[in-house]
């Protein structure tokens, strides 16, 4: 699966829910996590976010490896986002 990781943490720009067909975006208060049960490793993602915070789970680099397992338990717990809203970041 693909991870959300830090660089989202306080930006949230969600130009990556718009582009993932199976709805795997949960929305948190300060960023999203992807649900990786969900996720078929489609790619589309990761080049839309303009922060680069979107990895494939082998190439997470190695200081946000412990976003590999924060998505998986936070998008058990968080609601669906498949529409853009405005960033938290400016
Ligand atoms: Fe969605 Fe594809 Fe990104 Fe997985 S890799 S979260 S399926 S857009
Ligand atoms: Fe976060 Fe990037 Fe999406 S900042 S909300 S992963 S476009």
């Amino acid at each position: 699966a693909f991870v959300v990781t830090s660089p989202c943490d306080g930006c949230k720009y969600t130009d990556c829910v718009t582009v993932c067909p199976c709805d795997c975006f949960r929305e948190g208060d300060t960023m999203l996590y992807i649900d990786p049960e969900l996720c078929i490793d489609c790619g589309a993602c990761e080049p839309e976010c303009p922060v680069d915070a979107i990895y494939y789970e082998d190439s997470v680099p190695k200081e946000w490896h412990e976003y590999i397992q924060i998505n998986e338990e936070m998008a058990a717990k968080l609601p669906v986002i498949v529409e853009r809203k405005s960033p938290l970041a400016e």
